[in-house]
Order: structure tokens, then sequence, then C-alpha cells
């Protein structure tokens, strides 16, 4: 059987994350792909990934390359390039600068392989996967951005912690676009089954509710010198082995919107299927009045930043 073929568009902390857990999972031959002058690093990240794979029993290949030419077979894009945001920048702060690269990058993965699904990590991300979307041409079923998958994991973390129960057993969704606006879902959060009402108090759930919005940053805040990257990589891996796996796989993802939740032409998280065809549909899930409101206000943050990048 030919193995799954995972590229990775930047070869930063995320795109070493994605290889090591995808040489672990045995989930597909990966391939950096970075500028010549940081591709040095990217090449001794990848080789020693390749040289842990007797330890762990895994039958895949690693590389790093500048030609995106070696990837013209890639099942899956994770677009990771561009600049993470430090202490005192807000995603948008990103905008000017990682809009020129994912234009770059779009243009690219048109040429050297259209018929892969792309997940887009840039930030701010729905603007950059709106971006990548108009640039690249390809189908909107073919192109998502990492949003609430990384957000949810913050919001099911935080609940668990909270309530002292697994956080196998919450259940939770944040939508809307990723940064201070996002939704999290309390109306439908629960564990097991039980409302999250029903086990924290208002206190605790306004709480929990305010970290996960500023997750990010406050993790921004203590690395000093980048973004989060393990619970990003394995929010990606979620969407990979949902797609390589056919899973039907309900998960929050920037996605472009034609009509969903009031929003038409832009990218938004909202809850997703991702299977084989990639994004397959937005399920539209219905929302209490204060949750609409906040949806409404995020959708319009999310279309200010569009227009900002002038595409
Ligand atoms: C975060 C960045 C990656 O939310 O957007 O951590």
């Amino acid at each position: 059987m030919q193995r799954k073929k995972i590229a990775v568009i930047g070869g930063g902390q995320i795109g070493g994350i994605i290889a090591l857990m995808s040489t672990q999972r045995e989930l597909g031959d990966v391939t950096l792909v970075d500028l010549p002058e940081f591709l040095n690093p990217v090449r001794g990240k990848t080789l020693d990934i390749d040289q842990l794979r007797p330890h762990i029993n895994a039958d895949v290949t690693l590389r790093a390359t500048s030609d995106y030419a070696e990837i013209s077979d890639a099942d899956v894009v994770v677009v990771t390039a561009g600049i993470p945001r430090r202490p005192n920048m807000s995603r948008e702060d990103l905008l000017l600068i990682n809009i020129e690269i994912v234009q770059g990058v779009a243009r690219q993965i048109k040429a050297h392989c259209p018929g892969a699904f792309v997940i887009v990590a840039t930030n701010p991300v729905d603007t950059m996967a709106y971006v990548f979307h108009k640039v690249s041409g390809l189908p909107k079923n073919r192109v998502v951005g990492l949003s609430g998958a990384l957000d949810t994991g913050r919001f099911q973390s935080f609940i668990a912690a909270e309530t002292g129960l697994s956080v196998k057993d919450v259940s939770c969704m944040v939508i809307g676009g990723h940064g201070p606006t996002m939704v999290p879902l309390v109306s439908t959060a629960s564990v097991a089954g039980i409302a999250i009402t029903d086990l924290l108090s208002d206190a605790q759930i306004d709480a929990i509710v305010q970290r996960t919005k500023e997750a990010g940053t406050e993790i921004v805040n203590l690395l000093g010198n980048g973004s989060a990257y393990f619970s990003s990589a394995g929010s990606i891996m979620e969407m990979i082995e949902a797609y390589l796996g056919d899973k039907k796989r309900v998960i929050s993802c920037s996605a472009l919107c034609e009509g969903e939740y009031g929003v038409t032409g832009y990218f938004l998280g909202v809850p997703v299927v991702i299977g084989a065809n990639g994004m397959e549909r937005v399920l539209q899930a219905s929302l209490d009045e204060s949750e609409r409101e906040a949806l409404a206000e995020t959708a319009r943050a999310v279309i200010v930043s569009a227009h900002n990048s002038g595409i």
C-alpha cells in the first residue's frame, strides 16, 4: 500500500512536532518545506526524527526541502509559514507580514499539489485561510484553518481541571474567529452528557471561558519568543487523521461559510465534518441568544480583518 504523504510548509516548532507525531503514529511520509536559508536546522530535525525510528519501530520517511516540486504527491499540506506573535502583539498584528508569505505559499501549492487537503495555521488564521483560498483557487472543501480545534482543546482542558474529571469525558466546542472574540459554547458543553452548568458555578464557568479566550496569549507571554506549538500540532494531527482516515470527525475549523451562521464569503470557525473529501460540510448548531450575539460580533471582526488583507 502506498504510504500517505504529509507536507508541512515551515520547519519551525509546529512542523517538527507534526513530523514527530506522524512518525510515532506511522501516519505517513513527512516532508518539511522551508526557505534555503533556514533549511539546515530543518534538515537536522528530520534527520533526528529519522534516527528515532528504530527506537519506535516506525517505517516512514522524513525529508527537508526548499523545492515545492518534492511535495507534488502530498495528500495533506499544513501551512505554518510566517512569523508567530510575541508578547504584546495580537494575531492581527501579523497580518501584513504573513499575508505576503501565505500568498507565495498558496501559489506554490496551486502549481504543485492542487489536490491536497490544506490546513492553514498561520495567523491571523481566519484571514490567512481566506487569502489562501482566494489566491490558490482550491475548492472550499480542501482549505481549512486551525482555530476551533485548538481553542476547543483548551476549553476541554480547563473544564476537566475545574471539575476534576477526565478530559476524555469533556465534550464542548469553541466557534468564531481565532482571537479574543471567539465563542466558547457553554450551553452545550458537558462532561459525559452532564451539562457543565450542573457541575460548575457561573463564576467558575465565566473564568474558564475567559481563560480559553486568552489561552494563546497566556502561552505567548510565558514563552516570550513564540506561540503555542505542542497543542497546535496536536490539534492539527486530529484534523489530518480525520481526513486520511475518512473519520467524519466533527471539529471546529475555520471554513468558508456560504450562508452558514449568517456569514457569506468569509472564513469563520464553525463545526465542520472532516472526512475523505476534506471539509465535507458545516454543521449548523442552535445557539442561545447570547451565543448568537457573540457570534455576530466575532463574524464582524473576521470580516474586518479579511477586508484589511486587501485581497
Ligand atoms: C495560539 C496561536 C497559535 O492560539 O494562535 O496559540
